[in-house]
C-alpha cells in the first residue's frame, strides 16, 4: 500500500499521533509473524482517527466490515460510549482467532460481537441502526457494502471507508482490474449519493467519510 506522503513524513505524523500502547505492539508483532498480509492492518494513525471518529460521534453502535487480526476493532471500542458494542465481521476464521486471543486481553474486549463468515450474508441478519459503520472488507463488494449500509446507518451517524484512492490506482486508467474498478465506482456513487455529505480524506491510502443525512 502506497501512503499519499512519503514513508519518512508518514513515520512523522505517526510518532506525533497518540501511542498505540503494548496490547497494540503486540498484536501489529503478532499480525507480521503470523499473517501473510500484515499490511492489511491500519495501523497507529487510522487507528487513533477511528477512535476519534468514535468518540465524537458519541457512538454505541458500530458496524464493522473486515476485522482482519482486530486492531481497527479494538480502536473502534476504545471510542465507543459506555455499554456500546462494535460488530466486527470477518471471513476468515484464522484471522478471526487471532483477533479474538486480542479482544480477550483488552480492557474493551467485551464491546466486541464477532461474527465470521462473508459479509453480505452476515448482514442479512443486522438491521441496524448503527452510529458508525467502518468498511473495510474485500474491495470488489464495497459499492453493494456501501448501498447495504447507507440503509442502517442512523441520520447524522457516520461511514468510514478506507483504501478509496487504492495506491494511486483509482485515477490511473492503466489499472482496469475488478478491485480498482469497484473502489472508482463507489467513490462515484458516494459523491453523487444525496443521502450523505462526504469528503475524501488523503491519510494513509484514502479514507472516505460520509455522513448521513
Ligand atoms: C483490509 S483487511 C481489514 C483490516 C482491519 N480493519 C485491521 O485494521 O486490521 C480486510 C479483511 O476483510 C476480510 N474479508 C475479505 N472478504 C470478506 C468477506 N466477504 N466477508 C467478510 N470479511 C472479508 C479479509 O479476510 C481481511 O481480514
Amino acid at each position: 500500500m502506497l501512503t499519499c506522503v512519503s514513508p519518512s513524513l508518514e513515520h512523522y505524523a505517526e510518532r506525533h499521533s497518540a501511542p498505540a500502547g503494548a496490547l497494540y505492539e503486540a498484536l501489529a508483532i503478532d499480525t507480521q509473524a503470523s499473517t501473510d498480509r500484515p499490511q492489511m492492518q491500519v495501523g497507529r494513525i487510522e487507528g487513533s482517527l477511528l477512535k476519534l471518529l468514535t468518540s465524537l460521534t458519541r457512538a454505541e453502535r458500530a458496524l464493522e466490515l473486515g476485522t482482519f487480526t482486530g486492531y481497527s476493532t479494538l480502536k473502534i471500542a476504545e471510542g465507543l460510549k459506555e455499554g456500546g458494542t462494535v460488530t466486527t465481521l470477518e471471513l476468515d476464521p484464522q484471522y478471526a482467532a487471532l483477533a479474538r486471543r486480542y479482544f480477550s486481553q483488552s480492557p474493551v474486549g467485551h464491546r466486541v460481537d464477532l461474527r465470521v463468515g462473508p459479509a453480505l450474508q452476515t448482514l442479512a441478519s443486522l438491521p441496524g441502526p448503527y452510529d458508525l459503520v467502518f468498511i473495510d472488507a474485500d474491495k470488489e463488494s464495497y459499492p453493494r457494502y456501501f448501498e447495504l449500509c447507507v440503509e442502517r446507518v442512523r441520520p447524522g451517524g457516520l461511514l468510514i471507508i478506507d483504501n478509496v484512492l487504492w495506491s494511486g490506482k483509482v485515477d490511473d486508467a492503466d489499472y482496469q482490474d475488478a478491485e480498482t474498478a469497484a473502489i472508482r465506482e463507489l467513490n462515484r456513487i458516494i459523491a453523487q449519493d444525496p443521502r450523505v455529505e462526504a469528503v475524501m480524506l488523503t491519510v494513509r491510502d484514502g479514507i472516505t467519510l460520509a455522513r448521513r443525512r
